[in-house]
């Protein structure tokens, strides 16, 4: 069984964290990778509750599911301790011992410097910390004693699974247009962020990948500063119910209508096989708390059949609220 990616299309907050959870229930996932950094917050809401998750990987709720940290990833190691506590998952939690570490002078770096301010950095560290890397003078996993019990071989384990024919998913955090390379430079994150940068910073090869999931949010979203095509005022965001703070800084996401042509390039740089779209109910109200296509409103459908006509990829999957499983599943 080859293995799933799950990547944003545009600047992140597409709703990844609720995708990766849904998967993790419905499919019974073995294995999810995560990679990125502290800077991404996935949100997962099960069971009423609200996680905002920078460091355990989404698919948690699948109380069965090996959870891993990639080798291409940085660690902030207060945060990790913190949900490993309020997700209970010690027990199946490793990281890989080459990840890198984001230390306090990371993040004071991120928050002083006049150019990364420009930028609008969540402040975290992660730039400064991959700097490191690059230099490589960074700390890694194996060099720091609180994270001795859960140390592995993230690579090794991965391509165990995937060969032994068990449910893997590798979660992509952030979106296409935060990529350092294929994004709006200079206002991106310090990565890349498309699916093949995922499967790099996991360990895993290209024709191990069976499945390229992008995910789009109905409307589009950024926090921070660079372009936003079609961005409309806060007022108009607020009246059309698509205002959002950002789950991990709290600042004040920008919002802009869905655009074909992004979701095209996203579809395209991603070799997508396959898409969810997250928040329709945002878009079409009537449509909330939805699990058959068949109850969604005409509009509701054109808009699903417009995504897949015009990027050639069906759409799998159809959030229409926060749960995990406010899902339409279209899959066959
Ligand atoms: P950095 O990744 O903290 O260096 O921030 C660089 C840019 O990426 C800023 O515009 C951030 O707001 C944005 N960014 C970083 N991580 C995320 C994320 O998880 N969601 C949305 N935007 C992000
Ligand atoms: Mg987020």
């Amino acid at each position: 069984m080859p293995c799933t990616v799950i990547s944003g299309a545009f600047w992140g907050d597409e709703g990844k964290g609720k995708i990766i959870s849904y998967l993790a229930l419905k499919d019974k996932l073995d294995v999810c990778i995560r990679t990125g950094s502290v800077n991404a917050a996935h949100t997962v809401w099960y069971q009423g509750k609200r996680y905002a998750l920078h460091m355990v990987p989404a698919a948690f709720v699948h109380e069965k599911c090996r959870l891993l940290i990639g080798a291409g990833t940085n660690v902030h190691v207060g945060k990790f301790l913190e949900e490993m506590e309020t997700t209970k998952v010690k027990n199946r939690m490793g990281i890989d011992e080459q990840a890198s570490i984001i230390e306090e002078k990371h993040s004071l770096q991120d928050k002083t410097s006049a150019h990364l301010k420009g930028i609008g950095t969540t402040g975290w560290g992660v730039g400064p910390a991959v700097e490191e890397r690059v230099r490589r003078t960074a700390k890694v996993a194996r060099d720091i004693p609180e994270l001795k019990p859960y140390l592995t071989d993230a690579a090794k384990e991965v391509n165990d699974a995937i060969d032994a024919g068990r449910n893997v998913l590798l979660e992509g955090t952030q979106g296409l247009m935060l990529s350092l390379y294929h994004g709006t430079y200079p206002y991106v994150t310090s990565r890349d962020t498309s699916a093949s940068a995922i499967c790099s910073e996991a360990g895993v090869g290209p024709t191990k990948v069976g499945n390229v999931l992008v995910v789009f949010k109905s409307f589009i979203t950024r926090v921070g500063a660079g372009p936003l095509p079609g961005e409309i005022t806060k007022e108009e965001s607020l009246k059309r119910g698509w205002f959002e703070t950002a789950a991990g800084t709290g600042r004040e996401r920008r919002s802009a209508p869905f655009s074909f042509e992004l979701a095209k390039k996203a579809v395209m740089m991603n070799s997508a096989t396959q898409a969810a779209v997250t928040k329709l109910d945002c878009v079409y109200p009537q449509c909330r708390g939805a699990r058959k296509y068949d109850e969604l409103a005409k509009e509701a459908k054109q808009f699903i059949d417009d995504i897949e006509k015009k990027t050639g990829v069906p759409v799998a999957l159809v959030g229409t609220g926060p749960e995990a499983l406010d899902i339409i599943d279209r899959r066959k």
